[in-house]
Formats: structure tokens, sequence, C-alpha cells
């Protein structure tokens, strides 16, 4: 169903990948976008801009530093975002990195940016996001601790579990608010950080991920599902 009036998400970690992805998804399905980068405007995101017809604002911001966050959400002030999805995400260095071996800057480092950041961005753009708005952080399947049965990426999947956990907190504590609040599972994806052998194409998962969305709004409360749809265990 068309909505009566154009609908705006703000997207953050745009630059490339899934982020860059889930922009051109919501142009293509008539949103109007926010997205953020935290470097130069890219050339691809120049190019949907370009084409967009005005309904792509590029704006910047590094969401392991908060006040990168307090400075955009006093540039976006007054704008209402039916959508806030934090998509910026980074992975360890190495797959076996574990209690031992990390160093304590990059264990920082992950979890600024992937647990912190995200759940900082949700508390500081809520109160631009309507009642039938939805709130979202792009998740992992790695995330689950149900489904850790190899251990393999443990410092990454750890990140991942700590924002599902504060998600959930950040909807529980607002017992009675309509918003769904979404962590989503891309599958694994074709990007710079999901390697050349992944199974997804980008192609393959971003337009489900972005049906999903849509299939939760007015979904109350805390979600953790994949790109399929699938509610994923905890
Ligand atoms: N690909 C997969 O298979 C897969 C599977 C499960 C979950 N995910 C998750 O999906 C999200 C996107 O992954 P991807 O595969 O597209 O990875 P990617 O190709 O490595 O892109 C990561 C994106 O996050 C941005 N970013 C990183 N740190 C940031 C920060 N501090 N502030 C703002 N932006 C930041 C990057 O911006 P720069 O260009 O400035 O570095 C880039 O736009 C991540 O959260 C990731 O954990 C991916």
């Amino acid at each position: 169903m068309t909505a009566s009036h154009p609908r705006t998400a703000l997207i953050l970690g745009a630059s490339r990948g899934l982020g860059l992805a889930l922009v051109e998804e919501y142009l293509h399905r008539d949103w109007h976008v926010v997205a953020t980068v935290r470097g130069e405007t890219p050339a691809a995101l120049s190019r949907l801009a370009a084409a967009s017809e005005g309904r792509l604002r590029v704006e910047r911001a590094d969401i392991a530093r908060g006040s990168d966050i307090d400075a955009l959400r006093r540039t976006l002030d007054g704008i209402a975002f039916d959508l806030v999805f934090v998509n910026a995400g980074v992975m360890t260095q190495t797959r076996d990195a574990n209690g031992a071996t990390i160093s304590d800057e990059e264990f920082a480092h992950v979890m600024a940016t992937n647990v912190l950041g995200p759940m900082r961005v949700l508390e500081a753009f809520e109160s631009l996001v309507p009642r039938s708005g939805t709130l979202s952080v792009m998740s992992s399947g790695l995330g689950s601790i149900e489904n850790n049965v190899d251990g393999a990426w443990t410092v990454y999947r750890a990140s991942k579990s700590a924002l599902n956990q504060m998600l959930r907190s950040f909807a529980n504590v607002r017992k009675g608010d309509p918003r769904a609040v979404l962590a989503i599972a891309p599958g694994w994806v074709r990007t710079d950080m999901g390697g050349a052998d992944a199974a997804l194409s980008v192609e393959e998962s971003i337009p489900r991920v972005v049906d999903v969305i849509e299939a939760h709004r007015g979904k109350a409360g805390a979600h953790y599902v994949n790109y399929q749809g699938q509610i994923l265990p905890w």
C-alpha cells in the first residue's frame, strides 16, 4: 500500500555496501532519504542524489563519536522520520580474534561502532520518529547466542549480541510505544565486509530487508528477524 505522503528514512552508514543499497532501494520505492557518510560523499551516492530530484540529502557522521551524533541531531531537528536505520558496522580484523589476542583498542573500537553508536543514534533520534514509525539497526545472524555453535568471529558476534540486548531493553522500557524496533540480519552478503565467497548478492538481500521492515510497521516492540522475515532466536 502506498502511503499518502512521501515517507522519509534516515540511513546511517551509507557510503558503500548494504547501506548504499538501502538508500537506492528506498529511493526506488519513492521515499525521501537522508543518508550519512563519515568521509567525502562517494561517487555512487552523488549519482543517486543527482538522479533523486531532491529526495536524497547527504549528511556526515561518524557514529562512534557522540559529538557527531549530537551535531547530526541538531542539523536534522524538525524532520519526521518514518524510519531510522543504523547500518554502520565494523568487523574484527581476524576471524579468530578472542579474549587472549584482541587489542584493547580494537575491542573498544568494535564495541563503540557496533553497539554504543547505533544505540546512541536511536536514543537521540526517536523523538523525530512518529508513532507509526520504525527504529532499526543492522544486526547479524552471528548475534544470536542460541545459534552460536562454532565460536567463530567471537568478538564481532559479541558486539551484535550486545547490540541486540540493548535494542531489546530500548523497546522494553517503552511499554505501550507502538513503534517497531528491529534487529535485522541481512544474510551473508558479498560486500567489502562479507567478502567474495558470501552466499548472497546485495540485490538478493536488500530488497527483502526492506520488505521485512515494511511488514513490521506498526508491530510494537523488539523483533530479531532475518532478510527472509524469519524470527531469529536471541
Ligand atoms: N555483509 C554481510 O555479510 C553482513 C552480514 C551480517 C551483518 N552485516 C552488517 O551489515 C552492516 C553493513 O555491512 P556491509 O557488509 O555493507 O559492510 P561494509 O561494506 O564494510 O560497509 C560498512 C559501512 O559502515 C560504515 N561505517 C563503519 N564504521 C562507521 C562509523 N564509525 N561511522 C559511520 N559509518 C561507519 C562504513 O563507512 P566507511 O565507508 O566510511 O568505512 C560503510 O558504509 C554492518 O553493520 C554489518 O555488521 C553484514
